[in-house]
């Protein structure tokens, strides 16, 4: 017996290849990937690359490339099971032990006609999507061809012996896609189920691409079509028994909704009533063997094969829809489930910035408080997190009906950050203009980034950000930015920008560590980050605190500093944290440019020249990453 391709797919979901190459590997975050030295061979400067969104690293010095399995695998020369077997208990998903799990997802069929195989879901897809076709070549997507491709589960056996399979066994997921079909099949048939699809602004195109269907009024249609998969359709819920004794089918006279897993096959089903009177609203199948709504996200599948870029998370399967009919492809929901720490960790693979939209009632307030304390925890190596409240009295298929989808894109972009998020909530709270409110605030604020990542700068700054905000550090802002309406003075130079950025932040002065290697010594920036580097890690952990023990620790340039405080005004430009990071990066990345650059015209040796070059050439790529995904 093997491990099948479905839990396969589970477990590799479950791990993030980032974190599990980090363990073994000092990797380093360069715009959207990571990198570091290649552990399949030897190598100085890292050619290593890490890409979270893809779960794929690939060596460009040796080629060594493959999913978390693979690495495992080559890194400590185990054979597939073994390291199944560890990922298994690092992540709590069960490898079966015998034939148990095939028998999971197999049922008896009634009679001894073998079962008809489908054709593969994948090709299934494109028939029934024509808008899919002109979509880009995601079918010859390396990565995804490595992910699916790579193992075939069939040639690693648990078991001593394994067991033919019997032809009269059906298979849960050929099932599911029979029903879809068949649901598929009877929306032309139904008068009713098309009205109400036109009424909801539904294209034709749109109905294909999501795969929509009807559930006939029929207490038994699909007894009556599937007369031999009467146990399979109970084990997935779709067929329910009564105290009669009568089964009966879960949903009827409903529209439906196709629910695909990653991989896209279809697992489950949303059903939704023709009319608002009727309740429940939706019917969803329940959880299967195959279906587990804690770990899905509706229009995940269909995202991906548009090639999405920016995520947002949305309520309802309507909203998901009439995004993608509006060209907005990275629309996901729950599956009438909160949302979850699985959920957010999907997303966050897809793109390390996401968007939560939430309606604009107190439930909506109430849930974008839930998931704020789910995300937080979530919120390392530079992960960006959006909250879209939208207005009230909407959801976005009504808003973009009703507003337009420019004004829709126009609302998303202007969502504001977690940082502004997390401070309107708590300023509607407590009246921040009173000392009692504002100590509040930060009580309420200190809980909430005790549950960040305990790495990482987004603390310090975070509660930085508010004691800028609610108006502590009054002293130090009357002895910085005298003259508030210089701002950015063209006179100014980037060293001295940097030079501001550090002592308002010093946390950020890992983002400098590289640029102390080329910097003249003359500049006062180089002194600046000599001395960072010798205070760095006896720093305090408050920020505000940081920033005088460094004004301390660089005393001698006293006189240079407050100079140069007076005419950055950097406090204004970086009080969101996300703002001063980036800034921080950017700046730290163009000067090592600059230097190396200046460097290479005057090099002491060949060697030191072709190693500049190297520098150079490394960092030119990683600021290419940089734009690209700003
Ligand atoms: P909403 O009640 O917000 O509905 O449910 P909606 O998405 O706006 O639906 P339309 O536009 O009236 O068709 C949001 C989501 O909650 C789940 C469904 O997944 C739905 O998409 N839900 C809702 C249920 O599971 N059961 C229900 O009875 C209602
Ligand atoms: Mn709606």
């Amino acid at each position: 017996m093997a491990i099948p391709q479905h839990t396969i797919d589970q477990i590799l979901d479950r791990t993030d290849i980032v974190d599990l190459i980090g363990q073994r590997v000092k990797l380093k975050k360069t715009g959207r990937t990571y990198s570091g030295c290649c552990p399949f061979h030897q190598e100085k400067s890292p050619s290593f690359h890490v890409y979270r969104d893809k779960q794929y690293y690939h060596c460009f010095g040796c080629q060594a490339n493959g999913n978390a399995i693979r690495f495992l695998m080559d890194i400590d020369s185990r054979n597939f099971v073994d390291v199944m077997k560890d990922l298994s208990s690092q992540t709590g998903i069960e490898l079966p032990k015998d034939n148990h799990d095939n028998k999971r997802l197999a049922y008896k069929r009634e009679s001894a006609k073998p079962v008809v195989a489908t054709p593969k879901v994948e090709t299934k897809a494109q028939e029934n999507a024509p808008v899919q076709a002109d979509t880009n070549n995601f079918e010859t997507d390396p990565f995804e061809a490595f992910q699916y491709q790579e193992f075939d589960p069939s040639q690693f056996d648990l078991a001593e012996n394994a067991e033919p399979s019997f032809s009269q066994e059906g298979n849960l997921y050929d099932l599911l896609e029979n029903v879809a079909q068949f649901y598929e099949r009877q929306l032309p048939n139904s008068k009713s189920a098309q009205k109400y699809f036109k009424h909801r602004g539904l294209s034709q195109e749109t109905l294909q691409f999501w795969r929509l269907g009807y559930a006939p009024e029929d207490w038994q249609h699909l007894e009556k079509a599937f007369p031999q998969d009467i146990e399979g359709l109970k084990l997935l819920g779709l067929i329910r028994s009564s105290d009669s004794g009568r089964d009966f089918d879960l949903l009827r006279d409903r529209v439906i909704f196709p629910i695909r897993d990653a991989k896209g096959r279809v697992v489950g089903f949303g059903g939704r009533a023709l009319n608002d009177e009727i309740k429940p609203k939706y019917i969803n199948s329940p959880d299967s063997e195959v279906f587990h709504k804690n770990q899905l996200l509706y229009g995940l599948y269909e995202g991906r094969k548009q090639r999405a870029q920016d995520w947002l998370m949305v309520e309802g399967y309507m909203d998901v829809i009439a995004l993608q009919q509006y060209g907005i492809h990275g629309a996901v929901a729950t599956l009438g489930t909160a949302s979850n720490t699985e959920h957010l960790n999907i997303l966050f693979k897809q793109n390390s910035r996401i968007t939560i939209a939430f309606d604009g009632d107190a439930a909506g307030q109430k849930a974008a408080k839930r998931t704020l304390e789910i995300a937080l925890p979530l919120l390392n190596d530079g992960r960006e997190l959006k909250f879209f409240v939208l207005p009230k009295e909407h959801d976005p298929d009504s808003l973009i009906r009703r507003e337009g989808i420019e004004t829709f894109k126009k609302l998303w972009d202007q969502a504001p950050l977690l940082s502004d998020f997390v401070f309107a909530l708590l300023s509607q709270q407590f009246d921040v203009t009173s000392p009692e409110g504002k100590s509040q605030v930060m009580a309420e604020l200190n809980q909430l980034t005790e549950l960040l990542p305990k790495q990482g700068s987004y603390r310090y700054l975070l509660r930085q950000f508010f004691r800028e905000k609610l108006g502590f550090n009054k002293k130090w802002q009357a002895q910085v930015s005298l003259d508030a309406s210089l701002s950015f003075n063209i006179r100014t130079k980037d060293e001295d920008f940097a030079v501001a950025i550090l002592m308002n932040h010093p946390f950020l002065y890992i983002h400098f560590e590289n640029l102390r290697a080329v910097i003249p010594q003359e500049e006062l920036l180089a002194q600046v980050l000599n001395t960072f580097d010798k205070v760095f890690d006896e720093l305090p952990d408050d920020q505000e605190l940081a920033t005088y023990y460094m004004l301390g620790a660089c005393s001698r340039f006293h006189q240079e500093l407050s100079d140069i405080m007076q005419r950055t005004n950097i406090q204004a430009l970086t009080q969101a944290p996300e703002m001063a990071d980036k800034l921080a990066s950017e700046y730290a990345l163009a000067l090592q440019e600059k230097y190396l650059k200046q460097k290479l015209k005057a090099p002491l040796s060949l060697i030191e020249s072709r190693n500049l070059r190297q520098q150079l050439n490394e960092l030119t790529k990683k600021i290419g990453l940089r734009l690209l995904h700003s």
